[in-house]
């Protein structure tokens, strides 16, 4: 049955993880941790690390080379490369226009990025879709890439032991089937956004010698209210993903969530009623990626056929700010 409502269909992924490992043993003799308090409040087991000189749009170049390639269509195809990131290559100008010069796509072709941190896939993909169902985009690049090594106080073991590096992209292509994006949820609460931020580099406090000394220059985060705030907002906007499509919770066949925090899923799996076993969990491998988590755990579960064409899949992702967002689609 053929609709003839556009949508945005999936036509190919990619991703991109550093071959520098750190497990939580390294940690161990890095930080006052264990590799059993890591596993057990986190699921974490180790993470990649991007190597010296590597930079965001490198890494965000490799996942893109491998999703166009898997949509099957050439980089001078893309009518728009949306970066998702919080760790760009430099202030200005954007790392989007390094990945156009990198995959060779047009030297045209409009690109920029969103900074709405580990939700920024979802923003990204919603933004695609605009552009694509109205008309505007035959293929558009949404990349979600962080290079967060480069911002964590490897000192702090609140905060070091959580995050890594990668990058993750698909190919939206505008589409006549039934498949595609079904709907995208985006939220944001300005109020929270104390609880997970880098204080300084930015207008309110520019990088100096005194805000380096004060170590205002990487993550700060209060561990426990993103914790509970996560599993609330991950919660009510699966649920209202679900509820805008009239789709019922037995009929969605993965969840690929955000991975933060293999308890805040576990949370979120009975909350919303949708068993943990179809959660795409690759936490344990990656560690929190950001942008990134979800596309890279999209291209590992359709490449290792554990999605399959037709599938029903809910994302959902809550980041710094917070902003947090959910979509469904049908693969
Ligand atoms: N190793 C050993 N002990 C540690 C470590 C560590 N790496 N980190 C903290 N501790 C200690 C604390 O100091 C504390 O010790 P105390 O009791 O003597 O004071 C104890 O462990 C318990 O600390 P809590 O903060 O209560 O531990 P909690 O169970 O809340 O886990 C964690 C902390 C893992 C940070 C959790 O709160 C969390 O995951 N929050 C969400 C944060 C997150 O995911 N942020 C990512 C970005 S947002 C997102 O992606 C959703």
């Amino acid at each position: 049955m053929s609709s003839t409502r556009p949508t945005s269909r999936i036509a190919g992924t990619g991703h991109y993880a550093p071959e520098k490992v750190l497990t939580n043993h390294d940690l161990e003799r890095m930080v006052d941790t264990s590799d059993e308090w890591i596993a057990e409040r986190t699921g974490i087991r180790q993470r990649h690390l991007a190597a010296e000189g590597e930079t965001t749009s490198d890494m965000a170049a490799h996942a893109a080379r491998a999703a166009i390639a898997a949509a099957g269509i050439a980089p001078t195809d893309l009518d728009l490369i949306i970066v998702a990131t919080v760790t760009p290559d430099v202030p200005l100008p954007s790392t989007a226009v390094f990945v156009q010069q990198k995959i060779g796509a047009r030297p045209d072709c409009p690109a920029f990025d969103i900074a709405a941190a580990c939700a920024g896939f979802i923003y990204g993909m919603s933004i695609a879709d605009r552009f694509l169902t109205t008309g505007g985009a035959r293929h558009v690049l949404v990349i979600g890439v962080e290079l967060l090594s480069r911002v964590i106080d490897w000192s702090d073991r609140t905060t070091c032991v959580l995050f890594g590096d990668g990058a993750g992209a698909a190919v939206l292509t505008r589409s006549e089937d039934e498949r595609g994006l079904l709907s995208t949820h985006l939220f944001a609460d300005g109020a929270q956004a104390q609880a997970l931020h880098i204080p300084a580099g930015g207008s309110a406090l520019p990088a100096s010698l005194a805000t380096v000394e004060a170590g205002l220059h990487t993550v700060h985060m209060t561990g426990q209210d993103v914790f509970k705030y996560a599993v609330r907002a991950l919660s009510s906007a699966s649920v209202t993903a679900l509820e805008a499509n009239g789709i019922s919770k037995e009929d969605v066949r993965w969840v690929i969530p955000h991975q933060a925090n293999l308890r805040i899923l576990e949370a979120v799996s009975k909350r919303i009623g949708v068993g943990i076993e179809r959660f795409v969990l690759n936490i344990a491998r990656y560690g929190n990626t950001s942008s990134a988590s979800i596309p890279i755990a999209l291209d590992e579960a359709l490449r290792a056929g554990t999605i399959e064409s037709g599938d029903l899949v809910l994302m959902c992702a809550l980041g710094a700010g917070f902003a947090w967002g959910s979509a469904l689609l049908r693969i």
